[in-house]
């Protein structure tokens, strides 16, 4: 049946994914064919519906890297000092800058030695420079075999290459990608590492050096298209948690201050992320941060229904998410009694979501690629906590017992985690993360699963597997033909290899 059909509002169950399976139809579509393109807003577009979860054991700048590489997000957590959270998005900006659009620059005038000092305090792991006087034209290049101590008393003017030497690319011949162009370039000039764009004024625009596009390429040639913004910087997110002052009230200024220091970072995305959003509290927050940054990507949640939706969607949330309690590590259901299955959940959410033009994301629950096929037909992406927590860039030690490697992964809502930070997200104090609180999440253990790409390799190829079954060339196309049919606990069982001893060639 189709979704309106198979999940009518006075169905009295609830749903999730082992309870359905999706119906083959006629299809043209080869799962290589398959495109896997989502946005969760106008602005942000990612070439996989994959985000890692904003969990301490699961994204910092490594996993949010290695996601965005493949194509996916990751949402840095906030168990750590907001200067910190920073910081971890600016190492996923500055990964690989593609075109470095505001490269540093020296004048001629200034002594060798000023760069050197200038190299020393800002920690430069680089040293060479473009040299441009007082209008930004390009005067010259000073090149790194001459900032050396012996030429400290020099003027920078003395020993650069000057302009007259220099091969340039001019801004407007570079096309929307400008790794293709580079490449183009250093074929051309072979010897040449750097490549400075400038405009029709001779002014500097950006500079592409030869190691970026061999890093890069030597990157992409195995995975997907990269998620890139538009200055072709990796995308990344970051989780919020509601601060608020002694008094209850949100602390709005230390909110806007930090969202501020993401911004200037280009952070592609907030999460606005709290176990239950459908409250004046998350709503005010989702509303402050939007009339502060109109352009900002909001992501918000949690909620599971549609007046859920409907109340994060009209203050101002793009993307939001959706679950309570589904998750690998969640003991919400248990502990409150409360949350609905999954699937359910994103059916209720997936209808009030298309009527305010919101995207929805699935968070939780997700255990194979079969559920993130079920979750994007009703969904536009998902959030895997405990599929990435055993990758090796995940924060964390590897520990061995009895021969088997593992990774820590603990619920955002264990009395561990809430310590650490994370109280505000189930409307706690940290400093009351006690036993007095009752925790929502556990602390367990996740085996090692090797890298982020081998995972990502797996699921997405499962997903392309479901699209080329279902007929669907994108997803707007899998939610359009997805047609549901109850499987019964027979059915589960006959789902999953049976009757025989499994053989395991692949281990990490
Ligand atoms: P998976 O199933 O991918 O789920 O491991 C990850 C998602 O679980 C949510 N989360 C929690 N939910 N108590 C909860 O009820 C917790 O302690 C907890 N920690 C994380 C979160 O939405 C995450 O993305």
């Amino acid at each position: 049946l189709a979704a309106d059909a198979f999940f009518p509002a006075s169905r009295p169950i609830a749903l999730t994914f082992d309870d359905v399976s999706l119906a083959t139809l006629h299809s043209e579509i080869l799962p290589k064919q398959a495109d896997t393109a989502t946005t969760l807003s106008d602005s942000l577009r990612l070439q996989i519906p994959v985000i890692s979860a904003d969990m301490d054991t699961v994204t910092e700048s490594r996993m949010a890297i290695a996601m965005a590489l493949n194509g996916g997000l990751g949402l840095i957590h906030y168990n750590m000092p907001p200067k910190d959270q920073v910081k971890e998005v600016a190492r996923v900006k500055r990964h690989i800058h593609g075109l470095i659009q505001d490269p540093i620059t020296v004048t001629s005038d200034v002594l060798i030695g000023d760069v050197l000092a200038i190299i020393e305090q800002k920690r430069f792991s680089f040293s060479t420079f473009p040299v441009v006087d007082s209008d930004g034209r390009l005067a010259g290049l000073l090149s790194g075999n001459v900032v050396k101590d012996r030429y400290k008393s020099k003027r920078v003017a003395d020993v650069m290459t000057p302009r007259s030497a220099l091969i340039t690319e001019l801004d407007s011949t570079l096309g929307a990608d400008p790794i293709k162009a580079a490449d183009r370039f250093f074929d051309a000039h072979v010897g040449i590492n750097k490549m400075l764009v400038v405009d029709r004024d001779d002014r500097l625009r950006g500079l592409v050096t030869i190691s970026d596009v061999e890093k890069i390429n030597s990157e992409t040639k195995a995975r997907r298209k990269p998620a890139r913004d538009a200055q072709f910087r990796l995308v990344v997110g970051a989780a919020l948690s509601p601060v608020r002052l002694p008094s209850g009230a949100l602390d709005r200024d230390k909110i806007l201050t930090h969202v501020g220091h993401l911004v200037e970072e280009q952070i592609d995305a907030v999460a606005i992320s709290t176990a239950h959003a459908h409250t004046s509290g998350v709503g005010d927050m989702v509303r402050l941060v939007r009339d502060a940054f109109p352009d900002l990507t909001i992501i918000a949640g949690n909620v599971t229904s549609g007046a859920g939706v409907e109340f994060l969607a009209e203050r101002g949330a793009n993307a939001i998410k959706i679950g309570q309690g589904p998750g690998s590590i969640c003991t919400t259901r248990i502990v409150a009694g409360v949350g609905i299955p999954q699937l359910t959940a994103l059916y209720v959410a997936s209808r009030s979501a298309a009527a305010r033009g919101v995207r929805i994301i699935a968070d939780g629950g997700i255990t194979k690629s079969g559920d993130i096929v079920k979750a994007l037909t009703l969904a536009d992406a998902v959030i895997c906590g405990s599929l990435l927590a055993g990758c090796r860039e995940a924060p964390g030690e590897i520990m061995e017992i009895s021969g088997k490697l593992y990774k820590q992964y603990r619920g955002m809502g264990s009395l561990a985690a809430m310590k650490a930070g994370s109280a505000a997200r189930y409307g706690h104090d940290k400093n009351d993360a006690t036993r007095k609180v009752a925790a929502e999440g556990i602390e367990a253990l996740k085996e090692v699963s090797g890298s982020v790409d081998d995972v990502l390799g797996v699921l997405i190829g499962g997903v392309q597997s479901g699209m080329g079954y279902l007929g669907a060339a994108n997803l707007a196309a899998l939610r359009d033909h997805a047609r549901y049919i109850r499987v019964s606990p027979a059915g589960q069982k006959e789902a999953a290899p049976h009757d025989v001893v499994e053989v395991s060639t692949r281990k990490n």
